[in-house]
């Protein structure tokens, strides 16, 4: 029998391209997404969409009226910096949003429930290397706080109402589709302004004349996990009857001096980014062992990042995805 996910936030960067896997599996898709931050053109012409909020009585009355077999939410204030600046506003999308989903979930006897987690932001600084699932919960943002939450609130609901469920903890995600706007998306935002230097010119496509901008000195690190490897993961988790939370990250920590160059040498670009200041509070480093996930659900290795890069560049440039 064909099975039915509703993916909430399935026109933004991560929950679009996850809607596509599903329906390339010949699954039944149904999408919930308020496109606060999604775009429409993400969205799967096979795919139902309801423009609803999470938050609303709507969405969960369609849950219950639709019975999915699974349910995928993605849809989230994913911004850590307007977390910070209003704490309220954050868990208000983001725990008291979920919770609506949740007893939707319950409420129609949902099979399986995946939840899109952080990894960095929960975990805060590493103790030592790559943080395991073990490694202590730290959360230093309002949206670390609150996708931790959403975590013990999936322990609730799996132990005393039987729900299904898993929680994906990502690391910084690229490729495809995630937008240049905001302030997560540094590949995105980097590749953006180089192809736009690149077509436009100094004058034209870069703010003030100025190539990219590096906050700080650069060294802080990340571990970049391209979307296909966040796609498989997902894909598993909603087949599997594991229960918990799980990294999904590469374990390769990088310099954001070294994605920048890795960048520019892509575009052909012989341009050195800028320095701006250092954003107060910002991490200075995280990396997730992301090996637990990948021997059990038997994923293939990690998209190296190079071949990432190169993949979410092409499609920048090509879609004119740059502004
Ligand atoms: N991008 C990353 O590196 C990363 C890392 C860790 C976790 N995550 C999580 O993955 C999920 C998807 O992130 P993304 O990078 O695709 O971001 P995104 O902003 O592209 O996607 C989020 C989607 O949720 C929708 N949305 C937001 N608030 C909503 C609401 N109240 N009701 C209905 N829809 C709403 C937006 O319109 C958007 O389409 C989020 O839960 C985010 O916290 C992302």
């Amino acid at each position: 029998m064909t099975k039915h996910v509703v993916v909430t936030g399935g026109a933004g960067f991560i929950g679009s391209n996850i809607a596509d896997a599903y329906i390339e599996r010949g699954w039944r898709v149904t999408i919930i997404d308020n496109l606060s931050s999604g775009d429409r053109r993400n969205i799967n012409p096979g795919a139902a969409f309801h423009q609803l909020d999470i938050r609303d009585a709507a969405a969960a009355d369609l849950i219950r009226a639709l019975k999915p077999d699974v349910i995928n939410h993605h849809a989230a204030q994913m911004d850590v910096r307007k977390s910070v600046e209003d704490p309220a506003a954050d868990a208000d999308v983001n725990v008291v949003g979920s919770l609506r989903i949740l007893e939707a979930a319950v409420q129609t006897a949902v099979k399986r429930f995946v939840f899109a987690s952080t990894g960095g932001a929960i975990y805060g600084e590493p103790v030592e290397g790559a943080q395991d699932e073990s490694h202590p919960t730290a959360p230093l943002s309002p949206y670390g706080c609150a996708k931790l939450a959403v975590e013990h609130y999936l322990h609730y609901y799996r132990v005393v109402h039987g729900l299904s469920s898993v929680a994906l903890r990502y690391a910084n995600v690229y490729g495809p589709r995630q937008s240049v706007h905001g302030e997560a998306g540094v590949v995105a935002i980097f590749a953006g302004r180089l192809i736009d230097f690149l077509s436009n010119g100094l004058s034209n496509g870069l703010s003030n004349g100025q190539p990219p901008t590096i906050n700080g000195s650069g060294t802080q690190t990340r571990d970049f996990v391209y979307i296909d490897d966040v796609v498989a993961a997902n894909l598993a988790a909603s087949d599997a009857g594991w229960q918990g939370e799980y990294n999904v990250g590469t374990g390769v920590e990088t310099s954001v001096n070294e994605l920048y160059a890795s960048l520019a040498s892509i575009a052909g670009a012989d341009i050195p980014a800028a320095h701006g200041p250092a954003k107060e509070g910002e991490q200075l480093r995280s990396v997730l062992d992301g090996s637990r996930l990948r021997k059990l659900a038997a994923l293939p290795e990690r998209t190296p990042l190079r071949d990432g890069l190169t993949k979410t560049f092409a499609w920048l440039r090509d879609e004119g995805r740059t502004r």
